[in-house]
């Protein structure tokens, strides 16, 4: 019921369905906080470089950023960017990111896209409840939580997901208010997805595939969007705006806000708080590409935790295969040496066992293991 929203109601206390047992709390004095990002420039005329260096980050823990930041005169002049920090400096940098120079996506459409989304949520409840639904079937709804059927403990978001492509199939059913959500946000979906094929590339090529590898395997993929709101929460050491999941998808391209902290990665046992970066993007490997790799790339757990003082958002953007696609191990990384860890299967009959579930239950992939 879009009652159930968190963004139109005002809570002083976090109502008992929200609240974690004490066994499953985000235990916030123990997340590590301040860890630092590898640089990566996708400009970088050295593109072995590029490519080494995300492989270094889907190898250690799946999770990088790209930024997109006005080109320094070094590279006017061409000059190589890249900074070799994943090999350097790893004593005091976590190797759980990758930040990458020159995404080419504009920062006025990234600012656009967080305001836009902003005030999407700010709308009167009447106006949200028209577009309100739990059936995580539909593939255009706002929602809260993750799976309000199934789960018995909420999360504090709320959510509107979209399907993004082919754009003029799905845009029309988007939001209409506010009146510029519609041009603004398929803006910056076209530009996520050049972005994303890029970087399949890259990954393609980092894994020892062709360059066109992932891409053709995955067929003429899918793309979601999750525009998630995070509202001020009184009390975020009870509960969670997502708990730790990993993504059923290929590849997340995740915006969000700059000066407020909530996104976690799991890296050595430990929760480690992404301090988001002016411009950037995170991006990470889904379950998808992990399968695809045999288990050398990760798709990372990841979880988003609330705040007491500011309310959050994000918009996250997922590539996915389609629906009839065959996925599995790629064959060039099937060896004598390298078995396959995981058997085939159709994307369809994952992404329904991963709706099937509750988000913080073992990962995914498990099930899928030959
Ligand atoms: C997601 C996700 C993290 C965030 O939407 O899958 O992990 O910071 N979001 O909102
Ligand atoms: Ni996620």
């Amino acid at each position: 019921m879009a009652e159930q929203l968190l963004s139109t109601a005002v809570h002083d206390t976090v109502p008992g369905r929200y609240v974690r047992p004490e066994s499953q709390r985000p235990r916030l004095a123990e997340v590590v906080a301040g860890a630092r990002i590898p640089v990566v420039d996708l400009a970088c005329p050295d593109s072995a470089a590029v490519v080494s260096a995300i492989g270094a980050a889907c190898r250690s823990h799946g999770f990088f950023q790209v930024r997109d930041t006005p080109p320094p005169v070094h590279a006017r002049t061409r000059e190589v960017i890249y900074r070799p920090a994943i090999a350097t400096d790893k004593a005091c940098m976590l190797r759980l990111m990758l930040q990458i120079l020159n995404h080419g996506i504009d920062e006025g459409l990234m600012a656009a896209v967080m305001a836009v989304a902003r005030d999407f949520f700010r709308l009167p409840a009447e106006e949200k409840a028209k577009l309100y639904s739990d059936d995580p079937a539909r593939k255009m709804r706002l929602s809260t939580s993750f799976n309000v059927r199934k789960e018995t403990v909420h999360n504090w978001r709320d959510y509107l997901r979209l399907h993004c492509h082919p754009l003029d199939q799905f845009v029309p059913d988007w939001p209409s208010n506010p009146p510029d959500f519609k041009e603004i946000m398929s803006a910056y979906c076209k530009e996520v997805r050049e972005l994303g094929l890029r970087l399949y590339a890259a990954i393609s090529e980092s894994l020892g595939l062709e360059a066109g590898c992932i891409g053709t395997t995955l067929g003429e993929q899918e793309q979601h969007m999750a525009v998630n709101f995070y509202p001020q929460c009184p009390a975020p050491e009870l509960t969670y705006g997502l708990p730790a999941h990993t993504d059923p998808n290929a590849l997340t391209i995740l915006l969000m806000d700059q000066d407020v902290a909530g996104l976690q990665v799991l890296n050595g046992g430990k929760w480690v708080a992404v301090n988001p970066q002016a411009g950037a993007l995170v991006i990470n490997i889904g379950d998808q590409l992990q399968a695809l790799s045999n288990g050398e790339y990760r798709s990372v757990w990841h979880r988003a935790v609330v705040n007491s003082d500011r309310e959050r958002m994000s918009v996250a953007s997922f590539l996915c295969p389609c629906n009839d696609v065959v996925l599995g191990p790629a064959r060039m990384l099937v060896t004598e040496e390298t078995p396959a860890v995981y058997r085939n299967y159709t994307y369809d009959e994952y992404y329904k066992k991963f709706w099937s579930r509750n988000l913080d239950q073992e990962h995914c992939l498990e099930l899928f293991r030959t």
